[in-house]
């Protein structure tokens, strides 16, 4: 593991003069074919194209090289995979572990189109999915079975934002069977704010598409491997043809370099909202992992560097649907949108059942309306206004 900082290294890493060719960041090496100079070049090209080496666009260019090695340098594993979006990095990553028969366990609260991959995908395949309680711990050990091979979580929880206690749900299961792999989609922590092949998972998925990225204006999946797990799932997820184009693999690592400060305010501000929501009277508890009232917060402090802007908060009274149009119509700088992790802030809202449809495991335990925000960039008294303002209209 690298002794450097990790906003240091967010600007450093991946950076060198064979991606960068003198620029400060790294070219964008538009490939399919790439060309060699005579026949013992090819052999060369040949034996090392897992490596780095160029050799045909879909193994990546110097544009995807320099991304990979920032994040390997910045997640701390052998070797990163890139996808066309997190949904692709979530499926492959199982997908490479998995055949006919095979057994995994996800997280009951996993963001909705990983349940569907489950449910629709691999149930087609014969891999039989078992969801548990995001706040199992070490009682996860009761769901292993002999041909349980991957063991998915996902920290904090979408929308209801559960956070994990990873190290003991890791402990129990190599306890059990030391060859499980175990995922977790990092995307909330942005695969910096918990360092998960630190706390012993295997790889570390992340929808770049939201902090990497950081402008709203690219899709992207990565996943970081262990030095166990790297070599099956590149050469997978490499036959199932997945990459990514240059352009957005240059966008990405541009991303990476501001994401340090990015998160700083993200946190700065979203605690600031939280705790201010914690104390209004139309609020019943607020879902943000860096507050007591958030499930799994001892977790969050123990494991966790910081915060992202994503957090929700559950109002005393539910809200009919009119009343839910008056309030989220009206905002000036929350936008409604499915995606977060950029500049701007954005805000949505969930019926309880609505979130129990899709938490096939740990249901909710409330009545009232939750609101989902992303906390963006913008002057966090703004953003206080707007949501002040905003349960006025539904008070
Ligand atoms: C936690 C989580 N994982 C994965 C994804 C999928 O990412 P993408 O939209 O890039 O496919 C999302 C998207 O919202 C997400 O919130």
């Amino acid at each position: 593991m690298s002794s450097q900082n990790i906003n240091t290294q967010l600007v450093t890493a991946g950076r060198s003069k064979k991606f960068g060719q003198g620029a400060v960041n790294s070219v964008i090496q538009r490939a399919s074919s790439l060309v060699f100079d005579s026949v013992a070049d090819k052999k060369q090209a040949t034996a090392n194209r897992a490596n780095g080496e160029l050799f045909y666009g879909r193994r990546g260019t110097l544009t995807h090289f320099s991304l990979q090695q920032a994040m390997v340098e910045i997640e701390g594993g052998a070797g990163c995979y890139l996808y066309p979006c997190g949904a692709a990095a979530v499926a492959n990553t199982i997908l490479a572990f998995v055949a006919a028969g095979d057994h995994l366990l996800m997280t009951g609260a996993a963001y909705e189109p990983t349940q569907d991959f489950c449910n629709v995908v691999l149930k087609g395949l014969n891999v039989d999915t078992t969801y548990y309680d995001p706040s199992v711990g070490a009682d996860i050990a009761d769901k292993i079975q002999p041909n349980t091979k991957v063991v998915f979580l996902e920290s904090p929880s979408s929308i209801t934002m559960e956070v994990q206690d990873i190290p003991a749900i890791v402990k129990a299961v190599r306890a059990i069977n030391p060859e499980i792999v175990i995922i977790v989609d990092n995307t909330w922590a942005a695969g910096v704010l918990f360092k998960a092949l630190d706390h012993g998972v295997d790889i570390s998925v992340q929808a770049g598409t939201k902090y990497i990225v950081g402008h709203s204006d690219a899709m992207l999946g990565t996943a970081v491997a262990n030095s166990r797990c790297w070599e099956q799932l590149r050469e997978r997820s490499y036959l199932m043809g997945q990459m990514v184009d240059a352009d957005t693999a240059y966008v990405a690592a541009r991303g990476l370099r501001t994401m340090g400060v990015r998160l700083k305010q993200h946190h700065e501000s979203s605690i600031k909202i939280a705790e201010w929501l914690a104390q209004h009277p139309q609020v019943e508890r607020v879902n943000h992992p860096a507050l007591p009232s958030c499930k799994g917060h001892e977790f969050f402090m123990r494991d966790f560097s910081g915060s992202c802007g994503l957090f929700s908060f559950v109002l005393k009274k539910r809200l009919d649907s009119q009343q839910i149009a008056n309030f989220l119509d009206n905002f000036t700088h929350f936008s409604m949108a499915y995606s977060w992790g950029g500049y701007e802030s954005l805000i949505l809202t969930n019926q309880p059942e609505e979130l129990n449809r899709i938490r096939p495991a740990g249901k909710v335990d409330f009545n009232g309306t939750l609101v989902r925000v992303h906390i963006g960039l913008e002057d966090s008294d703004d953003l206080l206004n707007d949501l002040a303002k905003g349960l006025e209209r539904i008070a």
